[in-house]
């Protein structure tokens, strides 16, 4: 992310209709990626998610000029999350190109026939695609050594402890090859994720939202403990770097090897030499998706032969030999039984369909956004409506719009309400915003979702400060806004808490979770704030450049825009933050009620020498900086970057102990200057090589 809100701000370019939509695709991208691999929690059905990038591509290949090195267009998944060791992978793990129909499947295959030769004859190998996740599985000389996720593709997570939890995979294969990487998929069966829920509802939980989080969120612990508990498999299917083992030249033959060291192999796969088989492979599994007891979002379509693959190659972000058929998003008709509008810390009302509960893309759905205004108007939902619901395979369903057909004939058109649903004040939306907003600063609702985000685990994370807390403290009148938080006793909140059958040891956890939430990075209290547009991302680089809330209160606009990535927008949002008389109220009570406001890791206020220069860090670094990550982070600090890879446009490669080979060559082969921790040292301090 900080990446991309760096490159955002140092492309050099003149604004025209492309660039600023690449641009905006770009940040809505990176920020989906996030969501979907780092947190385990997408924003967007899958089916949108691959529109964007797909918009994208189609201007970098429209304007090349437009196209960046680590455009998502390229690059693959997220920055792995700092909880886990990083892992690079010495073959990268690439994502696959969509195919949303039988006419992009075509194409496809029509691209294959024009990448070979007349005489190569192409088989293809049909799979199903497992909606799990990537995991990359190292044996050396047969025993388990690494297990990491995809990451960003070049750079994952270390999970070994957890996947030594899985059933199925081995941990120590006899008469395998002396290096093993093997990839496959992680899953959670359909039948242990509804156990697992059931189970969540009887113990009083919420239920998880689908499989595939289920299993990522499983993997993706501190805890290998739980990741056991939840009965997660393994379907392998393809080979990662492999060394003294037999030659393989065939996919045939990468299944027959993976089957007979005892890999789980997935039973569906099939394979084809006439494309017609390869289209109604596709359109079966389509019909009988929710056959198997592991869900799938499509089929995967890559040529079975290994020269020939090699032969086609691939862009940096996925193989020209596969292809990923994707299944349309499920539809479903059900009632609308209401329209209702939910007020959050914004003041923005947003109005939501309540549905009659229907299982569609693999959970029940009750509710879905409508949007805004304009979105119902433009739909035509009314309450008392047969409409189509969609989901694509993931958490967020979407109303689709209504069977007209069915419409009661004295239905009419919803309407906006005109008062709040929370506390009554009128609503308003100015011309030209799509918005509708309650502008009341004690409006209940927002003073809610405010303190609900202000806990959240991005911001102050204050553990066990649930919904129902919340609002108790809101209407009990213990809680104005989130300055209050700080001065609460533990009289109030047992008053609270005990009023909701709860007892003193919860209210005990609780105070001393508000306790440590004084103590949290100035970042995370930026993002508690709720300032307009400042993502986590703009909020470390603030946080970083000013030292204290004091000081950002202090800046003009052109002081914050002046930090590299910041633009007009953010600036102007975090100055008129800061001059609102309210929010400086509340600043105030955080600062007399013990909460720090200047603290930052690492360096502050740092020269920014390095912007628009790219310093790539190999090996271990054991002189100067403490760890290879440490160098890094300084480098960012610095507005450079420090990219996982070598391309044409980098600085510098800074060469630790151990590092591999392959970046070495690749330098050499660009002309990249390759350089030791004395020379680091200089480009941290004078921004430059000698
Ligand atoms: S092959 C270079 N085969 O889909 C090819 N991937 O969108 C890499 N996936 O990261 C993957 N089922 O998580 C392959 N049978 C299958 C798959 C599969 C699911 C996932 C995998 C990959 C993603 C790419």
């Amino acid at each position: 992310m900080l990446f991309w809100l760096a490159k955002v701000g140092t492309v050099v370019n003149k604004p025209d209709q492309d660039y600023d939509r690449a641009t905006e695709l770009r940040i809505q991208i990176a920020a989906h990626d996030q969501a979907y691999h780092g947190l385990d929690e997408p924003l967007v059905p899958d089916a949108d998610y691959d529109e964007l990038v797909r918009e994208l591509i189609a201007i970098e290949e429209r304007r090349p000029d437009l196209a960046t090195s680590d455009s998502p267009s390229v690059s693959v998944g997220s920055e792995p999350n700092e909880m886990f060791t990083p892992v690079e992978h010495e073959v990268p793990m690439m994502s696959l190109d969509n195919a949303m129909d039988l006419k992009e499947l075509d194409a496809w295959h029509e691209r294959i026939l024009k990448g070979l030769d007349a005489s190569d004859k192409p088989k293809f190998v049909c799979e199903l695609k497992f909606d799990g996740l990537a995991v990359s599985i190292r044996y050396d000389d047969g025993e388990l050594i690494q297990a990491a996720t995809r990451g960003n593709g070049r750079v994952g997570e270390d999970v070994t402890h957890n996947v030594l939890t899985i059933r199925g995979i081995p941990h120590r294969i006899d008469g395998a090859p002396k290096i093993l990487e093997v990839r496959g998929e992680v899953y959670l069966p359909i039948s242990d994720f509804d156990e697992l829920n059931r189970q969540q509802l009887a113990n009083g939980g919420a239920p998880f939202a689908n499989p595939r989080n289920t299993a990522a969120g499983s993997l993706r612990q501190k805890d290998p403990e739980v990741t056991a508990s939840r009965n997660l498999a393994f379907w392998s299917y393809q080979l990662g770097q492999v060394s003294g083992g037999p030659v393989i030249s065939s996919s045939e033959e990468t299944f027959a090897l993976l089957e007979s060291l005892g890999l789980p192999v997935n039973p569906e796969i099939q394979e084809f030499s006439d494309f017609a088989d390869v289209r109604e492979f596709c359109e079966n599994w389509m019909g009988k998706r929710h056959e198997p007891d592991y869900e799938i979002d499509g089929v995967v379509v890559k040529l079975a032969d290994l020269t020939q693959r090699e032969k086609l190659g691939s862009t940096s972000r996925a193989p020209r030999w596969a292809i990923a058929f994707k299944f349309p998003p499920e539809e479903k008709i059900t009632r609308l039984m209401k329209i209702d509008v939910s007020v959050g810390r914004t003041g923005r009302a947003t109005p939501f369909a309540v549905l009659e509960p229907i299982f569609v893309g693999g959970s029940t759905v009750s509710m879905a956004t409508l949007h805004n205004e304009d979105q119902v108007a433009a739909k035509d939902v009314r309450p008392g409506d047969m409409v189509v619901v969609r989901k694509a395979g993931d958490v967020i369903p979407e109303v689709v719009g209504p069977v007209v057909t069915e419409r009661d004939t004295k239905s009419e058109p919803w309407s906006f309400p005109k008062t709040c649903p929370s506390c009554s004040s009128a609503l308003v939306r100015s011309d030209g915003d799509a918005n509708t907003y309650c502008l009341s600063r004690t409006c209940p609702a927002r003073v809610e979702t405010g303190i609900i985000h202000f806990a959240s685990r991005n911001a102050l994370d204050i553990e066990g400060l649930g919904e129902r807390t919340v609002r108790g403290l809101v209407t009990q009148g213990l809680v104005r806004d989130v300055g209050d938080l700080f001065g609460l006793t533990k009289n109030q909140l047992l008053e609270v808490l005990v009023a909701d059958a709860s007892n003193e040891t919860l209210v005990n956890n609780l105070m001393t979770a508000i306790n440590e939430a004084r103590e949290r990075p100035l970042s995370n209290v930026l993002i508690g704030l709720g300032i307009e547009h400042l993502g986590p991302t703009a909020a470390e680089m603030i946080a970083r450049r000013f030292g204290s809330v004091e000081a950002i209160a202090n800046a003009d606009v052109a002081e914050i825009e002046a930090i590299d990535g910041i633009g007009p927008v953010i600036a102007q949002s975090v100055a008129d933050f800061f001059s609102d008389s309210h929010n400086q109220l509340v600043i105030d009570k955080l600062k007399s009620n013990g909460v720090r406001l200047d603290l930052v890791d690492g360096e502050t206020d740092v020269p920014q020498i390095l912007v628009g220069r790219s310093v790539v860090v190999t090996g271990s670094l054991d002189g100067w900086f403490i760890s290879r990550e440490e160098a890094k982070k300084a480098i960012v600090a610095r507005g450079g970057k420090s990219p996982g890879s070598v391309s044409k446009s980098t600085y510098a490669l800074v060469v630790g102990a151990e590092a591999g080979q392959s970046k070495l060559d690749k330098a050499e082969e660009l002309g990249v200057p390759v350089v030791g921790e004395t020379e680091l040292r200089l480009l941290i301090e004078i921004g430059e090589l000698p």
